[in-house]
């Protein structure tokens, strides 16, 4: 585990809600895609060592969609860094953590990912990506 890889932020409209984090914070969009996988297009700013991922839906049964839906805009998911994301889920799974992601899957920017369940980890919605090169 070396670090916060990014914190995902669920948003209606990305244009709209890039405007504060770019114009405000001089933050600046270093990556956008269309993550199939997950019926995403994300946004990817630097802060430093991590990065904020802004996430908009690209379908109404898209799992941001629901989210923003029962809750509103806001932070959606935290996501660790890990060198080896087989071994991080085996080691989740023998630690009796309920596992949303049983296999890796392909997430943004070439990444493999998998999702902890928020019912094991306080709440929250924990993301293990490996590959990740910011
Ligand atoms: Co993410």
């Amino acid at each position: 585990m070396r670090r916060i890889d990014h914190i995902g932020i669920a948003v209606h409209d990305l244009e709209e809600a890039l405007a504060p984090y770019v114009e405000g914070l001089g933050l600046e969009v270093t990556h956008r895609e269309v993550v199939d996988s997950q019926k995403v297009m994300v946004a990817m700013l630097p802060v430093g060592e991590t990065n904020i991922e802004l996430l908009e839906p690209t379908s109404g049964d898209s799992p941001i969609a629901k989210f923003l839906e029962l809750r509103g805009p806001g932070i959606h998911h935290i996501a660790l860094a890990v060198h080896d994301i087989e071994a991080a889920l085996a080691r989740m799974e023998a630690a009796g953590v309920r596992m949303i992601d049983t296999e890796p899957r392909p997430g943004a920017g070439g990444t493999m990912v998998a999702f902890a369940h928020p019912k094991s980890m306080g709440g929250v919605l924990v993301e293990l990506v490996e590959g990740s090169h910011h």
